[in-house]
């Protein structure tokens, strides 16, 4: 469920007509609904209430401050990727216990500054990770916790770009080979063996690849600790999907998912961790976008948008689904027409959508990508030098710009020219 519904003919944020933003911030721009967030959150916490848990948002999905300062005022951890990232966690005020670091390739540096900076731990990807973090945290005479990545080598049936717990991907230890590199771990003296992570994929619609994938966690905790380590934490990671088209059979809730939880390692007495971002994120956003103009082409009409593919990659890059929807809501019975949705970047790869059937639109019409909260804004870029759009929070009749759209002279300013030019 979401804060983004017709009411008096309009399109509103929570208590605010999209229009209304529209107006005062121009067209493209994202806007994130509060409600939304918080209730995904609390969806995700609720079902993991029958123990100790921490859910940690993988920022990665929408990582505007404002969105890290709701959820975590709220009780959200983090889960960060990069220096960047843990820097924009932190500047969020995001204590540095709440925060952990995944990722295969963590640099010494972004190693020293999360050490230095606080950390809850990190999710170590490989052997050589591993003893980079040791080598840093004895220089800097502390003591990192870690858990290991393992691969479980499940299907988690998703898009192949977005899939990671299959052997063939980059991502963790093989789990066959768990044993001996906990062995290694608990040998390197700046590390700490905290408890074991795993993350297979992304947008899963179906429960069973979690339920194979945490049931051989289970399996390994039981293991490592006839083997002597100490494991008191187990980080799921995120993945759960979500519903892109409102005909569509809805994916399971959180609900369902903190039940498989609680069912495969429930019993083991360790503190959970999940690191969810699209579920949180994806349908507290949309995208609103201004028809430039609706041009006949050769059997097919072609709807032209403000906004492009380097706004919203999603559809270019993994054959995305949106819901399009007109910001002022159809009249019962109002006539569809077919079309092709597209931007204004000079590739054919810029096309959201082909042969949509939506209401018939016009140039000027404003229309609204539904689920874009997720993997939008982050993915932007300013391909044809087009500026980052704006992202807007809405909180219930209020609204704010979180992140302002930059002037043409504020990118072009940014490059420098050569002494030699
Ligand atoms: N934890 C780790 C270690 C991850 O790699 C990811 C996502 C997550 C958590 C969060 O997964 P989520 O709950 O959001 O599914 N750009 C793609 C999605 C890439 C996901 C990458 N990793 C898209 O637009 O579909």
């Amino acid at each position: 469920m979401d804060h983004f519904l017709y009411r008096d003919g309009a399109l509103h944020a929570e208590n605010v007509p999209i229009a209304e933003i529209a107006s005062a911030v121009g067209t493209p721009f994202y806007v994130y609904s509060t409600a939304t967030l918080l209730r995904h959150f609390k969806l995700f916490d609720e079902a993991l209430d029958w123990g100790p848990h921490l859910v940690c948002y993988a920022m990665k999905a929408a990582s505007n401050q404002a969105i890290l300062k709701t959820l975590a005022e709220a009780g959200a951890g983090m889960d960060v990727v990069s220096e960047g990232e843990y820097r924009r966690a932190k500047a969020a005020g995001v204590p540095g216990e709440k925060i952990v670091f995944s990722g295969v390739g963590k640099t010494e540096g972004e190693i020293r500054t999360a050490l230095t900076g606080g950390i809850r731990q990190f999710n170590v990807e490989s052997e050589p990770e591993m003893e980079v973090i040791s080598a840093v945290a004895t220089q800097l005479g502390l003591i990192a916790p870690i858990t290991i990545r393992v691969n479980p080598d499940v299907d988690a049936k998703t898009h192949a770009k977005i899939a990671t717990g299959k052997s063939e991907n980059k991502f963790g230890i093989p789990i066959s080979r768990a044993r001996d590199v906990y062995a290694q771990a608990a040998r390197l003296p700046g590390l700490k063996v905290v408890g074991i992570d795993v993350h297979i994929g992304s947008q899963l619609t179906d429960l069973e690849p979690f339920e194979l994938a945490y049931t051989k966690v289970a399996e390994l905790t039981e293991a490592l600790r006839a083997d002597g380590h100490e494991i008191t934490r187990l980080d799921l990671g995120g993945g759960l999907g979500i519903p892109y088209a409102r005909s569509n059979e809805a994916p399971p809730l959180p609900t369902d998912y903190g039940a498989v939880i609680q069912r495969t390692v429930g019993h083991l007495g360790c503190e959970i961790e999940i690191e969810p971002g699209r579920l949180i994120a994806g349908n507290a956003g949309i995208l609103v976008t201004k028809v430039i103009y609706v041009k006949s082409g050769e059997g097919r009409n072609f709807l032209i948008l403000d906004a492009a593919m380097n706004d919203l990659i999603r559809p270019a890059m993994y054959d995305a689904w949106h819901d399009i929807v007109p910001v002022v809501e159809p009249a019962p019975g109002s006539d569809l027409a077919q079309y092709d949705v597209v931007g204004p970047v000079c590739e054919s790869g810029d096309t959201f959508a082909k042969g949509r059937m939506m209401p018939a639109l016009g140039a000027g019409d404003l229309v609204a990508f539904r689920s874009a909260g997720a993997y939008g804004a982050v993915m932007s870029s300013e391909y044809n030098t087009r500026p980052l759009i704006p992202e807007v929070l809405v909180h219930d009749d209020q609204f704010a710009v979180i992140r302002a759209r930059p002037t043409f002279d504020e990118m072009i300013d940014r490059d420098t020219i050569p002494s030699w030019l």
